[in-house]
């Protein structure tokens, strides 16, 4: 895009729709909070497929995932090495040791929210606790950089440079992605380093995003199931998804609207060994 002027095409969003985006996204933070306690031994991902579209429909909301371009399911639920959109299955029971990844996410009156957490299984190999925690906090990274008046590969680049000393594999076929009255909208976001004459759109106040870094123990490489969906790794790695959507701010650091009641939403800097 060098010597080219990009005009804006990301239009911020009202303080009326914030309000619906928080309403939205509170219910999310709720889901994933349940969701947490009932990830075991034991379980199936088709049950907790199950128990979260339950609980989404409770909420008076609606899956959004489910049925997007053919999603058969409301959750993605992605076990150890793969990194995304798992389609849930009763025979695929969890076990001591997975690593499993829940990206969900609701629409409530008009207005989508969408976040992912990796959750450990029983006793968990401790290179795959201290990925699943980079990927968290490469997140928080990125959110430090998440400001108006930036650009947004500001935050690609805080993501990628936070990752980048534990020489894990940064997922490079997906991204993060603008939200709000659709559950995709522009623009993307990568979690790897742009090239410096890239700055990507100007951030301004009202922008909802959604930040979600994959990340993992090997390869960047990924491949697709002959299921159209399943994303994994092309080494087998195990690999981990930290997803909240936000809202930038007039003046200082983004709110993060998916946040789990009980989270812990700026981890100390966690640095490799
Ligand atoms: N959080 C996922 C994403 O942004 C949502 C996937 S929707 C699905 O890609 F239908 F593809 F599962
Ligand atoms: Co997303």
């Amino acid at each position: 895009m060098r010597g080219k002027r990009q005009r804006q095409q990301v239009r911020p969003k009202t303080e009326a729709e914030l309000e619906k985006m928080r309403v939205s996204c509170r219910m999310l933070g709720e889901l994933h909070t349940k969701l947490r306690d009932y990830v075991q031994v034991g379980r199936s991902t088709a049950e907790i497929d199950a128990y979260g579209e339950k609980l989404i429909r409770e909420m008076g909301a609606e899956p959004n995932f489910k049925n997007y371009q053919g999603y058969p399911a409301a959750i993605c639920v992605s076990v150890n090495d793969e990194v995304v959109h798992g389609i849930p299955r009763a025979d695929r029971i969890l076990e001591d040791g997975d690593i499993v990844s829940l990206d969900c996410g609701l629409v409530y009156d008009g207005w989508h929210s969408d976040a992912a957490r990796t959750w450990g299984v029983g006793n968990v190999h401790p290179n795959a606790l201290r990925l699943i925690e980079a990927t968290k906090a490469s997140f928080f990274a990125g959110m430090r950089k998440a400001v108006a008046g930036n650009h947004l590969y500001d935050i690609s680049n805080a993501i990628a440079g936070y990752l980048q000393p534990f020489g894990y594999g940064i997922v490079r076929d997906l991204t993060g992605h603008g939200i709000g009255s659709h559950l995709h909208e522009e623009p993307v976001i990568p979690n790897y380093r742009m090239p410096p004459l890239q700055r990507g759109i100007l951030l301004e106040p009202g922008m909802t995003l959604a930040v979600e870094p994959m990340v993992t123990l090997g390869t960047w490489r990924v491949s697709w199931d002959d299921d159209g969906w399943t994303v994994r790794t092309q080494d087998g790695a195990p690999a981990a998804h930290y997803e909240n959507t936000i809202a930038i701010r007039e003046d200082g650091l983004p709110e993060i609207l998916t946040l789990m009641e009980d989270e812990e939403s700026d981890p100390a800097v966690f640095r490799p060994e």
